[in-house]
Order: structure tokens, then sequence, then C-alpha cells
């Protein structure tokens, strides 16, 4: 299983990981962008299905602001 969070004292609200993975991430009132499932907690697994866009989505970040596991984050959500 992957699970995935957004670094958002790194992301520069490009919009680009949107865009690749539009059912894994949204973004907040600044732009800044977080995972649509768990509210960027990274405690719930991607779906199989959306793995591929995940790595789309964490490549074409230009801040590497994306960051995966294969164990749950446990983060405190940041999109509130
Ligand atoms: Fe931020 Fe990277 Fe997405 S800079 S908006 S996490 S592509």
């Amino acid at each position: 299983a992957k699970f995935a969070i957004v670094d958002i004292e790194t992301c520069i609200a490009c919009g680009a990981c949107g865009a690749a993975a539009p059912k894994i991430f949204s973004y907040d009132d600044e732009g800044l962008s977080y995972v649509l499932i768990d509210g960027n907690t990274g405690t719930k697994k991607i779906s199989r299905l959306l793995v591929d866009d995940l790595y789309d989505a964490y490549e074409g970040c230009p801040t590497d602001s994306i960051k995966i596991s294969d164990i749950p984050f446990n983060k405190e959500p940041t999109n509130v």
C-alpha cells in the first residue's frame, strides 16, 4: 500500500500535482496542495488504480514536496 502527503512548508502552489493526479490532490485557499482522501494526514491508502498518477505527480513536483511511504504518515490535517 502507498500513503502520501504534501509538505506544505515547501509546496509553492504550482498546481502540477493536481493536473497530474486530480483524484488525489486538491488545493486550499492559498493554492497549497493536500491529499484529498485523508486531509493530508497520510493515513489512508492511495487506491492502487491511482498509484501511477501518484508517481507522475511525485516526479513532476518542482520542489519535491510530495512524500510517499509504504506506511502511514499520521500527520495533522493541513487543509483546515
Ligand atoms: Fe505544491 Fe508540488 Fe503540487 S509545489 S502544488 S505539491 S506539484
